[in-house]
């Protein structure tokens, strides 16, 4: 019933943010075709009340006027050479963000409806080995809170002017763009320490060994012909090497960039600020599409996973058709456990 209702859920929920998302690119189209020129913004309209046509031109035209600052490109209004991060920004990784989001979304979807989630293929023996510790897990869901926020945040700064500003009132979406701003700002810097707190701490299980490849080849055994084959793995499988490498790196990228644009009190100028910005939105791009993937398999992709990272154990079945090397190397030490002794 569960599963019936979330499969439903996700394919509306992927339909209505695709059409979202297509009508208002057409309506913006509409506007421009209308009118032949890109409209004058309010604040642009403002400034050419205040300070005159003549002055606003120059301005335009990116001419350097006159100010007691003396830090760098103060004395610029509008830098022409920033037009290229904005076109890259809005026409080009601000579309092809969103349909590598929707598009993920989707794969996961059709994952579940076409090839379904792995059962065990045995039955649960009712013993457990101890998989994650109490620290371990405070850990991965302390990072997986600050991460998702982040990510909330992050889109809604980036896509929110197309699918809600249009919808609630100018007041409801300067609070909103506000607070989405400043949560980014300073919950940032927490994702950062708790990544150096996960390598520091998971480093070792995720070093990629021979048998990873084999892994690799046969697609973990989820899907294909090798469905259910389950292909040896350690502690962790070459998926979950792949991932934690992915999260430290691109974790990295989009922590350093997040710092330049955090505190630009370090004599980084426009386009230090232009790259970071592209940067920071391409990591964590990556970093939201790969991690769709790792919370569809430990939500619904796979019987069993959530309960280890839930409750610290896993039945003997799961840890013998998931991680066969790890269970020989726990029942080599006696640490497979009845709770009924
Ligand atoms: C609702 C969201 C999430 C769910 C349900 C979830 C579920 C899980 C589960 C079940 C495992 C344990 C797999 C195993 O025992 O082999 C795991 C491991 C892990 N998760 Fe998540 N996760 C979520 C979000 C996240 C996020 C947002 C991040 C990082 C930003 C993250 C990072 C990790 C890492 C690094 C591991 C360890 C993988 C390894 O090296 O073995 N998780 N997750």
């Amino acid at each position: 019933m569960f599963m019936k209702s979330f499969k439903t859920f996700t394919v509306s929920l992927v339909t209505v943010m695709m059409l979202c998302l297509s009508f208002t690119a057409l309506a913006n189209n509409n506007d421009n075709k209308q009118t032949g020129v890109a409209p004058a913004t309010t604040a642009e309209k403002e400034m050419t009340r205040l300070a005159g046509d003549e002055f606003y031109q120059k301005v335009q035209d990116g001419q350097k006027g006159y100010t007691t600052s003396q830090s760098m490109e103060h004395d610029v209004l509008v830098s022409h050479p920033s037009e290229a991060w904005y076109i890259l920004k809005e026409k080009w990784m601000s579309p092809l963000g969103a349909i590598a989001v929707l598009g993920s979304l989707a794969m996961v979807s059709l994952a579940y409806i076409i090839v379904g989630p792995l059962k065990l293929s045995k039955p649960r023996t009712g013993r457990t080995i101890k998989r994650w510790s109490r620290v371990d897990r405070a850990l991965h869901w302390s990072m997986a809170f600050t991460f998702l926020s982040l990510a909330f945040s992050g889109m809604t700064l980036v896509w929110g002017k197309h699918f809600l500003k249009p919808i609630i009132s100018t007041d409801a979406w300067g609070m909103i763009i506000y607070g989405a701003k400043q949560y980014h700002n300073y919950i940032g810097p927490i994702f950062f320490i708790l990544l150096v707190v996960v390598l520091i701490k998971w480093w070792r299980k995720s070093i990629f060994k021979k048998i990873d490849l084999d892994w690799c080849l046969k697609l973990g055994g989820m899907v294909g012909k090798h469905k259910g084959s389950h292909p040896s793995a350690e502690f962790s499988n070459a998926g979950e090497k792949i991932i934690f490498w992915m999260l430290i790196f691109m974790g990295i990228v989009a922590a350093i960039s997040g710092f330049i644009l955090d505190f630009p009190i370090f004599g980084q100028g426009r386009r230090d600020m232009d790259v970071s910005n592209l940067a920071h939105m391409i990591s964590a791009l990556i970093l939201i599409c790969g991690f769709i993937f790792h919370i569809y398999i430990g939500l619904f992709g796979m019987e069993g996973a959530l309960e280890g990272m839930v409750k610290g154990e896993v039945d003997e079945t799961w840890a013998k058709e998931h991680h066969d090397l790890w269970y020989e190397e726990m029942k080599a030490q006696g640490k497979v456990e009845d709770p009924k002794v």
